[in-house]
């Protein structure tokens, strides 16, 4: 019977942290294959960034670049953030032509499509001669461990639906559960399970939060409004969380750069503070507007720091509210300012996988080497990317891990 093809590396999902994998080992000399089961190659790369792709993030503080990231051990991601930084691929996009610009807060997005990075990887893949097997299911895995002699000793075995592959090295690059309509599954826990690897228990990040019906009745109208605020999550100086970015209302909770932010510090359960007016002294300002002696409604004064619909909304929670600034008592004012400045609101849950651009939790750090991403107990078993347990904040962090642990695998397969 012939043998099954034999590779250095067969790479599972063909994404951003695959793709990038590939590349880079095919280019070191590596005979290597890439195997998805979706009919596209790296979707979520085509959708990022409303379809431009938020590739990077210049803002990266590369002294502590850990502090981007979620997870049990956030520290774990350094050694592959310092070592390919957003330096390295804005310098591969030039190389290719690629241009670019930055959007907010060192977000560096691509100038016409998302489709040119999709197009550098897979020209990159080409240099590297890697062979592609897409759409592709993978039936099962295994491994014949060096002491059962023979040719095969020491390599994984992976069965899918062209046929048997046996490598010497396997990483598994198939993302979280985010959007499961463009091909995410839960294929790279179960195979972490499978090889003994502890898994951090998985839940939604960067993901618009949701309220019961009660409690968002008397916002439910303010659906597209949208504003800078200050949104704090946890307690104590060092449990606190804190985003600087816009809030948008929507039908079912809260959306906005701000709320995904937060988000993936959110304990379900636990309140949200949002200052609406962050560096307005509201309860000052309303008072100094009271001694001016101010006949206008209260809901228009607040309309000088917040959207005309959300004032109206808040002054009508109170009858002390709806009257104009010069009769309204001192306490009235206080209890006002202090509500828009430390708004305390419990969110019921998330919108889910289905909106969710990542998935905190994933392979446990501890089980794996933070130099090349493979798994302290099992040789030649590595996880890149989102199904480690590394997540990014919102604006680009997310690819650079991908790209960095990509790296650091490939120049260790
Ligand atoms: P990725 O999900 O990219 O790739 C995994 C691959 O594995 C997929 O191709 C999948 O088909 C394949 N796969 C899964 N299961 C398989 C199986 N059983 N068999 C075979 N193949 C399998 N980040 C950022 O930094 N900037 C941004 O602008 C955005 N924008 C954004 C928008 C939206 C809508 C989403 C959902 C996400 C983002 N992100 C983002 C997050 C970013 O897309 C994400 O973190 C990276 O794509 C993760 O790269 P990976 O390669 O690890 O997984």
């Amino acid at each position: 019977m012939p043998s099954s093809p034999s590779f250095d590396a067969v790479i599972l999902g063909a994404g951003a942290a695959g793709l990038f994998c590939a590349a880079q080992a095919g280019q070191r000399g590596l005979k290597v294959l890439l195997i998805d089961h979706a009919v596209r190659v790296a979707e979520k790369i085509r959708i990022s960034g409303g379809g431009r792709c938020n590739f990077t993030n210049q803002g990266l503080d590369l002294r502590a670049p850990q502090r981007h990231f979620v997870g049990a051990n956030p520290q774990f991601a350094r050694a592959a953030l310092t070592r390919y930084t957003p330096a390295h691929f804005t310098q591969l996009l030039q190389r290719h032509g690629v241009a670019f610009h930055e959007k907010h807060k060192g977000q560096l997005f691509c100038d016409r499509s998302a489709e040119d990075v999709i197009a550098l990887l897979l020209a990159e893949c080409a240099a590297g001669g890697v062979q592609r097997w897409q759409p592709c299911a993978v039936k099962n895995v295994g491994f014949l461990p060096s002491s059962a002699g023979g040719e095969s000793a020491g390599s994984y075995q992976i069965d899918t639906d062209r046929g048997p592959v046996q490598a010497r090295s396997l990483v598994v690059a198939t993302g979280g559960l985010s959007i499961p309509q463009i091909g995410a599954s839960d294929l790279g826990y179960r195979l972490a399970r499978q090889f003994g690897l502890p898994v951090v228990a998985q839940r939604p990040g960067l993901v618009p939060l949701t309220f019961d019906a009660a409690t968002w009745a008397p916002w439910n109208a303010l659906a597209g409004v949208a504003l800078p605020v200050a949104i704090s999550t946890g307690a104590g100086k060092k449990g606190r969380t804190t985003f600087h970015e816009d809030l948008l209302f929507t039908h079912r909770g809260l959306s906005g750069p701000a709320v995904l932010q937060i988000s993936s510090y959110w304990q379900p359960g636990t309140p949200l503070s949002i200052d609406l007016a962050p560096g307005v002294a509201l309860q000052d300002a309303l008072r100094q507007a009271k001694a001016r002696g101010s006949r206008k409604l209260l809901a228009n004064e607040l309309a000088t720091w917040l959207p005309a619909r959300l004032a109206d909304a808040w002054a009508a929670q109170s009858p002390d509210w709806q009257r104009p600034i010069c009769e309204a008592s001192d306490r009235a004012l206080s209890r006002l300012g202090e509500q828009l400045s430390h708004w305390q609101i419990t969110p019921s849950g998330t919108e889910g996988y289905k909106k969710a651009e990542v998935t905190l939790g994933g392979v446990d750090t501890a089980a794996l080497s933070q130099q090349t991403l493979e798994a302290k107990a099992q040789p030649g078993l590595y996880f890149i990317g989102e199904v480690v347990d590394v997540t990014g904040w919102l604006g680009g962090y997310n690819f650079q891990w991908a790209w960095a642990s990509a790296a650091a695998c490939a120049q260790a397969l």
